[in-house]
């Protein structure tokens, strides 16, 4: 039998497959409540499709819409797997949407979003490797100029 690097958790979310050395910056952008039961982060863990992976193990979480898609735009290659009662019982690879709405900050100083009390929205001109364009000022964003709020 295969022996898990990182223990199993009972009921939660299992966040796999995040390129090694995103593994902290997943960890930084979840809502982990104040009450929160166990997590488990393990890096640089081998994986036959990666090399190297990261997996964050969270008791008692469900990821929301806003942390799905951070974690798409950092870890493009995540699976997110819900676990009951040990099983998992459900199973998906993260996916941009066509637009991010408050999530990712326009790069332009003199765009609109970061100078009035509006939401950003940046739609998701190319996914691999991902390219953005404001909806208000039309600048396109890859790469290091992505930047989440
Ligand atoms: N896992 C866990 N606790 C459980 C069940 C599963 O932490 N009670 C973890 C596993 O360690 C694995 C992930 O959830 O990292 C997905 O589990 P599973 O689908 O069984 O593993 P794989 O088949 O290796 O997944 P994949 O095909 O996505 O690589
Ligand atoms: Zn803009």
């Amino acid at each position: 039998m295969r022996q898990l690097q990182v223990s199993a958790i009972k009921d939660g979310t299992v966040i796999d497959h995040i390129d090694s050395k995103s593994t902290f910056k997943v960890a930084s952008i979840l809502n982990i409540p104040a009450e929160s039961r166990l997590i488990l982060v393990g890096m640089n863990l081998s994986s036959r499709q990666l090399g190297k992976k990261g997996i964050i193990k969270i008791e008692g979480k469900v990821l929301n819409q806003e942390e799905a898609n951070k974690i798409a735009l950092i870890a493009p290659n995540a699976t997110l797997n819900i676990i009951k009662n040990f099983e998992v019982v459900e199973k998906r690879r993260v996916s941009l949407p066509e637009e991010l709405v408050g999530i990712v900050k326009c790069f332009n100083p003199n765009c609109i979003s970061n100078h009035e009390r509006i939401q950003t929205r940046l739609k998701v001109v190319k996914k691999a490797p991902v390219r953005l364009r404001c909806h208000y000022c039309e600048r396109t964003m890859e790469g290091e100029d992505i930047e989440l709020l």
